[in-house]
């Protein structure tokens, strides 16, 4: 029926008129959700595959994470870091208990707290390695995907988040990702840290060899370079492991974590590492007007309580069996490639078909909302709260996308 998408089309014009246009979105316009399924202004529900790129692990607007919020919300919401407030310590101690660190640095948003990881590691290097003042290296990956800020970006290999935005950051060498031999030959005495993704999402949701992140964790440690892992993507739960790098056993010298931190409520990031690390840090050196306010706090020391239950690492290991098997068997059948861990995976659909825009446009006609990247792929994240009926219905839906 016509009239059942009327208010889309508006909705849609005016969020074009009135932004700058640095997104693509589907024209989807979401104004209520629970769990794993959102309903737009015309009143059609969409099985949520995408979970705000992971923001969203726990589901829309689960109930623990709404009652601490309200609860919060009536008491005390900021307070800036001139004084303490009393959900400080126990969100930075159960996070940093969750990560086996010593300590924790909350930030707001994914790109600042890999800037506060980058920030620490050149701090590190300087006070502790004995890197000459000025000479910090950082090696990153190719075709990573850490954030949008002018240093971030200078280390990014992808055009469009790149070009013009110059000049850029020096102190950045980038390898290929997945090739230890590379990094051991980018490795010298100025380098002060590897950064890189454990699986790498934005790229397409790409797994690197095994064996590939023991090895960095064994270059890291026999050339005194601080291995930080960016898991804002990878981490709480999205591939069955509290950490991607659980999967093999690693642990990285820093956690930079983002995203599922706030629940889907707040924006909520944070740095974990030891003290030896963290510790570099002098009052007046780093921080963040809303970092670690209460309402933050509060929201995601119920995410760090979440996690630790194991359920949702469980379902996420478990479910995502169910939805890998789904796709491969959909490889031959308008699939080329099928990659991930857990609720997390990247699909490469056959160019001689269509594009992933134009897939993940006829899966929302289809009522299942997935997001593209880089032309043919599509990622695909449910919230770890999705049931199997609903992993079926989305792989169903996209079946018949192929068609
Ligand atoms: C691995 C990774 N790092 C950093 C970021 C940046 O996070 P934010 O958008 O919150 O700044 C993202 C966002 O997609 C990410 O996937």
């Amino acid at each position: 029926m016509i009239v059942e998408r009327m208010r889309t089309p508006a909705a849609v014009g005016d969020a074009e008129r009135w932004t700058a246009h640095n997104y693509h979105p589907l024209p989807v316009v979401i104004a209520q959700a629970e769990g794993a399924w959102v309903t737009d202004v015309d009143g059609r529900r969409y099985l949520d595959c995408l979970a705000g790129y992971s923001a969203l692990n726990f589901g829309h607007r689960h109930p623990t994470l709404i009652a601490a919020a309200h609860a919060q919300l009536d008491r005390l919401t900021l307070t800036s870091r001139a004084f303490v407030h009393d959900q400080f310590a126990t969100f930075c101690r159960e996070l940093a208990e969750l990560c086996g660190k010593d300590l924790v640095l909350p930030m707001n948003t994914g790109a600042e707290a890999v800037e506060t990881a980058i920030k620490v590691a050149r701090k590190w290097g300087y006070q502790v390695k004995g890197v000459p003042d000025g000479q910090a290296t950082i090696i990153v990956a190719d075709g990573n995907f850490h954030g949008r800020t002018t240093t971030i970006v200078s280390f990014s290999t992808d055009p469009d988040a790149r070009d013009d935005f110059g000049p850029y950051t020096p102190g950045f060498r980038i390898v290929p990702y997945g090739d230890l031999a590379a990094l051991a030959d980018a490795i010298d005495d100025t380098t002060v840290a590897v950064l890189i993704e454990p699986i790498q999402g934005e790229q397409g949701v790409v797994v690197p060899p095994a064996g590939y992140l023991p090895g960095v964790r064994d270059l890291c440690t026999q050339r005194d370079v601080l291995f930080i892992a960016d898991e804002i993507q990878s981490g709480l739960g999205r591939t069955g492991e509290t950490f991607a790098c659980d999967h093999e056993g690693v642990r990285p010298d820093m956690y930079v974590l983002g995203k599922a931190l706030g629940g889907g409520i707040v924006p909520v990031s944070a740095v974990a590492a030891d003290r030896n690390v963290l510790g570099v840090l002098r009052p007046g050196q780093h921080g963040s007007t809303f970092g670690g306010n209460p309402l933050a706090c509060a929201v995601a020391t119920e995410v760090v309580r979440l996690l630790r239950t194991g359920e949702f690492q469980r379902r996420s290991t478990e479910l995502g069996v169910r939805l890998h098997a789904g796709l491969r068997s959909l490889v031959g059948e308008g699939l080329v490639a099928v990659r991930g861990r857990g609720l997390w995976a990247g699909v490469d659909i056959d160019p001689a078909l269509m594009t992933g825009r134009q897939a993940c446009e006829r899966l929302a006609e289809r009522g299942v909302l997935a997001k593209d990247t880089h032309g043919s792929t599509i990622r695909l994240a449910p919230p770890l709260v999705v049931e199997a009926a609903e992993i079926d219905h989305a792989i169903a839906q996209l079946a018949a996308v192929l068609h």
